[in-house]
């Protein structure tokens, strides 16, 4: 059975760290809170334990994990070169939700970086994660702790929906803190290239960086066989029921739009689910709205957003209208989320 143990996510406490540190020494899973969502930790360098997470979320092997370290420092030993930028982004955004990917030395066994040259690494600045890490003593894969597909979790009970009885133990540290995963960011070209929108925008990068490119799967487009970054071509962050996304420019067309949809499907007998925010909540009055944060405050959506997902699971939905938010800012990173949930299902105002 899976153990969960509580513990104080600003200052967390000795006893529970111990044992999950523990845990991942002797080759166990560990899910644990960071400040994007949960994720489910390995030993980095245990072959076994890290197929194990592969085992227990139904995750695809070619899809690599991010290996967590508890400084920059600790880096070093398992990259090929150091690129000139990493060590300013690491003093501007570690801790925090930046992924790098770097050409690896092969220290890591092959299952971790899905037989890659390339390994991508992060330093999350959750107290409860850099507790572990530093307990652990090693570096730890860790995959957010979801089945393969659902969206992430960034609860601990999400995490026990998913992999309860697969995994040894989850630490609960409460609510994650933004919501939606690290920003992955790939220096092994020319240019840096986003991989994966998340907590840290293009911006915030380019003020360190200069010009930035955008992985074209980032926006929607199809990634092929080959994407840069396997993750990109599976179907992701999705509720059990089919999501149509609406996006447009004019908020109230798209209001509009969706619920002269939502008319129709339930003509049709359809339980219609609609995914909107609390300023546009009140246009959908009759039908199941669950409201994911303020349009004009996409932190406060990207933080409710796969809770919400999960939502229209307990209510039994059949389908689902989302709303989608102006891609800017972390707009972005929730955009990003709400496409690969959607999958072909757009519908564009
Ligand atoms: O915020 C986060 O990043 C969370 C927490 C737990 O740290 N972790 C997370 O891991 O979201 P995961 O496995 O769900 O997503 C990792 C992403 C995938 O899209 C994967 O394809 C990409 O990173 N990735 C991993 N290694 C890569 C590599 N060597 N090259 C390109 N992409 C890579
Ligand atoms: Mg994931």
């Amino acid at each position: 059975a899976t153990r969960c143990l509580a513990v104080d996510p600003g200052q967390p406490e000795t006893a529970p760290v111990r044992e999950a540190g523990a845990v991942l020494r002797r080759g166990g899973l560990v899910a644990f809170p960071t400040e994007t969502v949960y994720g489910l930790g390995a030993n980095a360098l245990d072959a076994q334990a890290v197929a194990n997470i592969f085992r227990a979320k139904g995750r695809p092997a070619d899809n690599p994990l991010i290996v967590h370290m508890d400084s920059f420092a600790a880096l070093g030993k398992y990259i090929l070169e150091m690129p000139a930028v990493v060590s300013a982004l690491a003093e501007k955004f570690w801790p925090g939700p930046l992924t790098l990917v770097l050409r690896g030395n092969r220290s890591f066994p092959p299952v971790v970086t899905g037989g890659l040259s390339t390994v991508a690494v992060r330093v999350p600045a959750h107290p409860v994660a850099l507790a572990l890490l530093r307990e652990a003593g090693v570096p730890v894969a860790a995959p957010s702790a979801n089945a393969s597909g659902r969206p992430s979790p960034t609860t601990a009970s999400h995490v026990l929906e998913d992999l309860a009885g697969r995994i040894d133990l989850v630490l609960d540290g409460g609510p994650a803190g933004l919501g939606l995963e690290s920003t992955v960011l790939d220096l092994t070209g020319q240019c840096p290239v986003i991989l994966r929108p998340g907590g840290i925008t293009r911006p915030d990068l380019e003020a360190v960086l200069g010009p930035v490119e955008l992985d074209p799967s980032v926006n929607g487009a199809p990634a092929g066989d080959r994407p840069r970054s396997p993750g990109m071509k599976y179907k992701h962050y999705a509720p059990r029921a089919p999501l149509v996304l609406f996006e447009g420019d004019s908020s109230g067309q798209v209001a509009a739009a969706i619920y002269a949809e939502a008319q129709r499907l339930e003509a049709g007998g359809k339980r219609v689910g609609i995914l909107a925010c609390s300023e546009t909540a009140p246009l959908y009055r009759g039908f199941d709205v669950v409201v994911t944060g303020r349009c004009s405050d996409s932190g406060s959506i990207a933080a409710s957003l796969y809770d919400s997902l999960r939502r229209f699971d307990r209510l039994d939905v059949d389908i689902i209208l989302a709303e989608g938010v102006a891609p800017r800012g972390l707009g972005l990173a929730v955009m990003n989320r709400l496409r690969r949930a959607a999958g072909d299902r757009i519908v564009r105002i």
